[in-house]
């Protein structure tokens, strides 16, 4: 099990099936993917969790050199079973690495503990998410 660099291209079929079902969206490009760096972890030749890093600073925080988590998806079959906590976790250093102040995500509602259990906060009211149509947060890290 490794921790890699991904294409956006890479993250494709996980994003399909774990965070478009039943969503309002089925686009699984995201704004700014060609910017992004995309890191996975990789089982074999098989790519079971990917998330995607993007350089944009939160809106209520812009003094600091922000970076918005998105696509944080694991093979469902292996959920629980801490493929996201190790990507977490590794992209979070690899941002602060490369001088992030903070890393923040609009996290789903179901998420939420998730995040919470690894060093994020809750941040704002709760709202609905348009390309998904589910309630979520902002959950933000400082590094
Ligand atoms: C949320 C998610 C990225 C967590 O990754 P994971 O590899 O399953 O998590 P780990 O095994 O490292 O850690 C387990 C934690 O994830 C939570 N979790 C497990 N399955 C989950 C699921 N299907 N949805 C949400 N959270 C889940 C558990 O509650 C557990 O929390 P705790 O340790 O604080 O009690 C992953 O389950 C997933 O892809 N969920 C569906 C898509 C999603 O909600 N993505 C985040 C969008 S903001």
């Amino acid at each position: 099990m490794r921790v890699v660099e991904l294409s956006a291209a890479d993250t494709h079929d996980l994003r399909r099936r774990v965070l478009r079902v039943g969503t309002v969206t089925t686009s699984v490009d995201f704004d700014g993917d060609d910017g992004a760096v995309h890191l996975g972890v990789m089982v074999d030749r098989d790519v079971v969790a990917v998330s995607s890093w993007f350089d944009r600073r939160h809106p209520d925080r812009p003094a600091l050199a922000g970076v918005q988590l998105r696509g944080m998806a694991v093979e469902p079959s292996l959920a629980g079973t801490g493929l996201g906590s190790l990507l977490l976790a590794a992209g979070v250093e690899r941002m602060r690495s490369d001088g992030a102040g903070l890393v923040w995500a609009r996290a789903r509602d179901t998420a939420l503990d998730f995040y919470t259990s690894r060093g994020f906060e809750v941040f704002g009211e709760g709202y609905v998410d348009l390309s998904t149509g589910l309630p979520h947060h902002d959950v933000i890290r400082l590094l």
